[in-house]
């Protein structure tokens, strides 16, 4: 039932500019859109992504070259949010999607298990979405597919110390100047590896973390220096 609706609904929505998809949208198709926020009673770094916050700094790194990631895709819910907004956005910039689409490594109770590749292949074909690249499998061998390219942002939302790790080492030097790590775990209880795996490698690399607030919802990023003389693009 629902397919269907987003079948015939998704052409239409492919061209209503997402910022103004009204809530029950979300529900519909199973993208997230800035409506569907609700604001928390405080500040705080818990819970999901935030649709504002994405398109903000898609907008503050528009000008910049290199392309989009999502490390975490699990059922496309902000990876096409960003798809969706990019393309309205007439920008030119490819966005990639990595995740095994299998949950953890590590078989914790709570893992993503019902992540779907197809699920976010049919939500791209939906909404004719030819600047989204996904990629299955286990970071950091997934990676590889994208060693020969630039970043202008990554967002960050897997939850682990090692998935987190393996991120920064692979985007960070590989990050335009001025480009935007963000990452959607850091300061949140539940996922204590991701202050772990973050705090570590800014004290090595010598960076800091700022944020930015919607909604009383708090995420952290960090703005690369450029030409961190580490990549071998
Ligand atoms: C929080 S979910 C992503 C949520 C998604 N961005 C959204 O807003 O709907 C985390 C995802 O990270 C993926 N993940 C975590 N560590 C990974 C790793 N080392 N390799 C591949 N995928 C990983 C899991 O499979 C899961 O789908």
């Amino acid at each position: 039932m629902r397919r269907s609706i987003q079948n015939l609904i998704g052409p239409f929505l492919a061209t209503l500019p997402i910022r103004h998809w009204p809530r029950i949208l979300s529900r519909l198709t199973g993208v997230l859109c800035p409506r569907a926020s609700v604001p928390n009673d405080q500040v705080t770094s818990s819970g999901g992504a935030n649709a504002k916050i994405l398109f903000d700094i898609l907008d503050q790194t528009a000008n910049l070259d290199g392309d989009v990631a999502e490390c975490g895709v699990w059922r496309g819910r902000t990876l096409i949010a960003m798809g969706i907004y990019l393309r309205q956005s007439r920008s030119q910039k490819t966005i990639w999607g990595f995740d095994s689409f299998e949950g953890f490594h590590d078989g914790l109770a709570h893992t993503f298990r019902d992540g779907s590749m197809e699920v976010v292949n049919e939500k791209t074909a939906i909404f004719r979405l030819t600047n989204v690249r996904v990629v299955r499998g286990y970071f950091p061998e997934s990676f590889r597919a994208a060693a020969q390219r630039k970043f202008s942002f990554v967002h960050v939302d897997c939850d682990l110390y090692e998935s987190y790790r393996d991120c920064l080492e692979f985007f960070f030097p590989r990050m335009v100047r001025n480009g935007v790590i963000l990452f959607d775990e850091y300061g949140d209880p539940e996922w204590p590896g991701a202050n772990r795996a973050v705090d570590e490698f800014c004290r090595q690399a010598k960076v800091s973390l700022q944020s930015i607030v919607k909604d009383n919802t708090r995420k952290f990023f960090m703005t690369a220096p450029g030409d961190t003389g580490e990549a071998v693009l």
